[in-house]
């Protein structure tokens, strides 16, 4: 980036999956630092991590980290983003929140650079950024949505381990190797740490992320379907979704089946509008089987769409694949984004 002023910075978090892709994508796009204070809890705190060749040590998060911070990275949970992001904003830094905390908060902005970068404009100190399944699916959306109005969308997902968290990510390999070694499978996370049951997954594929509310969808597809609403503008647009677990590692894959406004419209109108489209990339080919694959998205930053059908039934129905790094695009690099458009619009 070329900004002359350098900032300072703070990771809440900074141990975790995400974190550490924060962490890793700041370096990589020399993001203009001035000063870095890496946070945790109490169990990583004087933790050493190495960015820019220096050694940095982790402290334990507290709401006097702040003093002097401009941008703070937020992805240690909800619970602590209530908890410390007031502190953070008092002391005058900018939040960037990874979690679901405040994302439906109608005075904090949910963004997705490539479709709605001037919202961040309206922050009154915290910009959230969406769920991953999320964000990999409306930056796929928008194009169509811009081109051909958009009525419809009905999705499925198969979703990462990773997207728990690390140690989600233990416990896939361990119950793979016990299921290798025709051990039994000890289940205690997933599909959700703090529910009442816990399935294998590995092998396996689990049909809930997140907790279930009353009305018989889990967390995870209410916020699909209303963070799409939100970050889209579009409060009329119709939205379900169904999300599974699925036992690798890395990268959601999204069916995606959406209804657009306009009619008699063919698989190269849809080309047209996703190929170039920013932050998306179509591998589309059934005659050489190209499609992206979770493998073929891992450590991508792009969002890569294939598979696309016209609806043998409805004029106006497309299916599309939708696969990008639930870690990346679906969380860090995001949230990088929202930071370099931050600094390089003057919106701090
Ligand atoms: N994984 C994804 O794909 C993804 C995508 C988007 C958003 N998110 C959200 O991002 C957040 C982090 O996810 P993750 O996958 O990175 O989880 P994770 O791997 O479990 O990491 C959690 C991080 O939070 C820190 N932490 C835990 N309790 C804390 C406390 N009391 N005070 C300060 N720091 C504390 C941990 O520090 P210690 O090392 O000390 O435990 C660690 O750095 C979650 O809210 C998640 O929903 C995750």
């Amino acid at each position: 980036m070329s900004v002359e002023k350098a900032y300072n910075v703070a990771v809440v978090g900074a141990t975790g999956a995400v974190g550490e892709k924060i962490l890793s994508i700041l370096q990589d796009k020399q993001f203009p630092i001035k000063s870095l204070k890496l946070l945790s809890s109490k169990r990583s705190a004087g933790k050493k991590i190495m960015f820019d060749n220096k050694e940095i040590t982790v402290e334990e998060a507290a709401p006097g980290s702040f003093a002097g911070v401009d941008i703070a990275f937020f992805s240690a949970g909800g619970s602590i983003t209530k908890q410390l992001s007031k502190a953070a904003v008092d002391a005058g830094a900018v939040v960037i929140d990874n979690t679901s905390a405040y994302r439906m908060d109608e005075t904090v902005p949910l963004v997705v650079p490539e479709v709605n970068e001037t919202d961040i404009k309206e922050h009154q100190g915290i910009i959230a950024n969406p769920n991953c399944s999320t964000i990999q699916m409306v930056a796929a959306l928008k194009p169509i949505q811009a081109a051909y109005g958009l009525n419809r969308v009905i999705v499925s997902t198969y979703q990462a381990v990773s997207g728990a968290g690390n140690a989600a990510c233990d416990e896939l390999q361990e119950q793979s190797q016990q299921y290798l070694n025709e051990e039994e499978m000890k289940a205690e996370l997933l599909p959700v740490g703090g529910d009442k049951k816990h399935y294998p997954i590995a092998f396996n594929a689990l049909p809930q992320i997140d907790v279930f509310g009353e009305n018989g969808y889990t967390l995870e597809e209410m916020k699909m379907i209303n963070e799409t609403k939100k970050i889209m503008h579009a409060p009329e647009l119709s939205v379900a979704a169904t999300c599974v677990r699925l036992p690798f590692f890395t990268s959601h894959a999204e069916s995606v089946y959406v209804e657009v406004e306009q009619e008699g419209l063919t698989v190269a109108d849809f080309w047209k509008v996703l190929d170039g489209a920013e932050g998306v990339i179509l591998e589309d080919d059934p005659s050489t089987q190209t499609y992206p694959t979770p493998m073929s998205a891992a450590n991508k930053e792009e969002v890569f769409v294939g598979r696309v059908r016209k609806d043998l039934d409805n004029d106006k129905g497309f299916h599309l694949w939708v696969v990008s790094d639930n870690l990346v695009k679906g969380a860090a690099l995001n949230t990088v984004q929202i930071a370099e458009r931050l600094v390089r619009n003057n919106w701090l």
